[in-house]
């Protein structure tokens, strides 16, 4: 096989692994290889069992694994070997130092920044995956340049990824746009058509849309945030419906059928979770700041306050149901993961609830379809969720949700998984302590038919 182009992704996680593949798939004739650092990570790669849950996946991998889709540690050489190479490294909120809480830590960026820079020995295309605030590519650009030379040149682009968990494979297969920014320079543009061959493979031409650098770096964030504050823009309405007797679905239906509003993203929740939505929001925040643009910041930064408002509310009216205490009393947890379809917990709503309720001295019973229990025990025995002891004596993991709800106090449904919809709730309740009580944290339920059980029942965005 002499491919007629050689594609490493740098980053092998969420984002590296399915969108690649994707590459792969689609294209044959391009050898695509995803290398990490993470040992552990490329061997579970090459395994029969991936290290990302997303359905479709596998069948994707496992069609392209070995012919044209590699998975390697071996970083230097793929580097090296590639003509285009995508940067699909983590950039989570930074912990420490200067914008700590808000800022992107570029650690990861860089250092595989500076890896491409030390190693190349022949021109490349780089390709910068990963969210990044607005004008990461010139950082990029003063690293790779002080390394190129007569023989080695280095065009950048930015190439923003969409997909959301869950649906990976399905937005990757049929994405809305995929949005390449490049330099206009001659040289920019030569780049920016390579990358845009890989897409023709299977993507309309038309939407594969072009923009200058930074407005691609910062249509990303800007995506997310809008996304974002929909949701926190519904989940306060939520908060007026329940004191008032509206309800949530009915306004989100109403409204979301004018079309210059639209119907999608309007779900009332426990308040958004996942890698991306705070931690892009929290680097706009920064951004704005950073530019001198204070009420733009604090415009931005309502939309994360909102969201922690929201999982606080759940967490009162739960109490507050529960006769004004939870201390001792049983919670079953349905769903851990930050939305359905993903094995996913980072920044799930679950752990913030699930760390109230400890700190309320209640037991938690946690069922999730997908989430490991080694996860779980990892996000809840983090320093500033439980201490181990804590998390010992207070928390148990169910592989059923009959068994996880047995003598509790209550059903807390935090994860829209499908299958909550459609349990045997006569059987749940028979086994339960009186009265019953689940609090529907998606409005997935019918709360009607639990009603007629016997079940005390609380949905968010309803007053029932
Ligand atoms: P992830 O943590 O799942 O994966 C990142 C991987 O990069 C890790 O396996 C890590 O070991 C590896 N890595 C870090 N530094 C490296 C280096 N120098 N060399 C080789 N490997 C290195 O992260 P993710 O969820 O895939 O996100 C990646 C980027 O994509 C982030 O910037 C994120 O904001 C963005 N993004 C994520 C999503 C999503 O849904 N998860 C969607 C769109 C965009
Ligand atoms: C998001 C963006 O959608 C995606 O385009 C981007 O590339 C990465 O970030 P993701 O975080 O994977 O994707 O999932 P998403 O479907 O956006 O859900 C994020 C959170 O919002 C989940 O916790 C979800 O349950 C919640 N949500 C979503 C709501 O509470 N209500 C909604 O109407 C939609």
């Amino acid at each position: 096989f002499s491919p007629k182009l050689k594609i490493c992704c740098i980053g092998a996680g969420y984002v590296g692994g399915p969108s690649c593949a994707v590459i792969a798939y689609k294209c044959p004739d391009i050898q695509v290889t995803i290398v990490d650092i993470n040992e552990q990570r490329i061997k579970e790669w090459n395994s029969d069992n991936l290290p990302v849950y997303e359905p479709g996946l596998d069948e994707i991998v496992f069609a392209c694994r070995g012919k044209n889709l590699f998975f390697s540690s071996d970083v230097d050489f793929h580097i090296n070997e590639a003509d285009l190479i995508f940067v699909s490294v983590n950039t989570p909120t930074k912990k420490s130092g200067l914008g700590a809480g808000f800022a992107s830590d570029l650690a990861y960026l860089e250092s595989a920044t500076r890896r491409i820079a030390k190693v190349a020995t022949s021109s490349k295309i780089v390709i910068e995956k990963s969210t990044v605030p607005c004008k990461t590519a010139e950082s990029m650009r003063a690293i790779l340049d002080a390394n190129s030379n007569d023989l080695i040149r280095f065009d950048i682009l930015s190439n923003p990824e969409f997909l959301a968990e869950g649906t990976a494979i399905n937005d990757l297969l049929h994405p809305d746009r995929v949005l390449i920014g490049s330099l206009t320079t001659p040289e920019g543009i030569r780049a920016r058509s390579v990358l845009a061959s890989v897409y023709e493979h299977w993507v309309p031409k038309e939407k594969i849309i072009t923009a200058n650098l930074w407005s691609s770096e910062l249509s990303k964030l800007a995506a997310n945030a809008l996304l974002a504050q929909r949701i926190s823009s519904i989940n306060s309405l939520s908060a007026i419906c329940e004191a008032t007797g509206a309800d949530v679905d009915e306004v989100a239906f109403a409204c979301g059928l004018d079309s210059r509003i639209g119907p999608k993203f309007l779900k009332a929740s426990v308040g958004f979770g996942g890698s991306c939505f705070q931690k892009d929001i929290l680097n706009l925040v920064y951004l704005s700041e950073s530019l001198n643009l204070p009420e733009v910041a604090a415009y931005w930064n309502q939309v994360v306050i909102m969201n922690e408002y929201q999982k606080e509310r759940f967490t009162s009216r739960i109490i507050k149901s529960l006769f004004n205490t939870i201390t001792n009393k049983n919670l079953a947890i349905f769903g851990f993961a930050f939305k359905k379809n993903t094995g996913d917990t980072r920044e799930s709503a679950a752990i913030t609830l699930i760390k109230y309720f400890l700190r309320e001295n209640a037991n938690v019973r946690i069922y999730d379809p997908k989430v490991p229990k080694e996860q779980i025990v990892r996000d809840l025995t983090d320093p500033e969720v439980a201490s181990v002891e804590k998390f010992n004596q207070r928390v148990q993991m169910f592989d059923c949700p009959y068994e996880a709800a047995k003598g509790t106090d209550a059903i807390v449904i935090v994860t829209e998984w499908d299958e909550f919809k459609v349990l045997d709730y006569q059987k749940i309740y028979g086994e339960m302590n009186k009265p019953a009580f689940v609090f529907d944290g998606r409005s997935i339920v019918d709360y009607n038919v639990l009603k007629k059980i016997g079940f005390k029942v609380s949905v968010v965005g309803k007053a029932i």
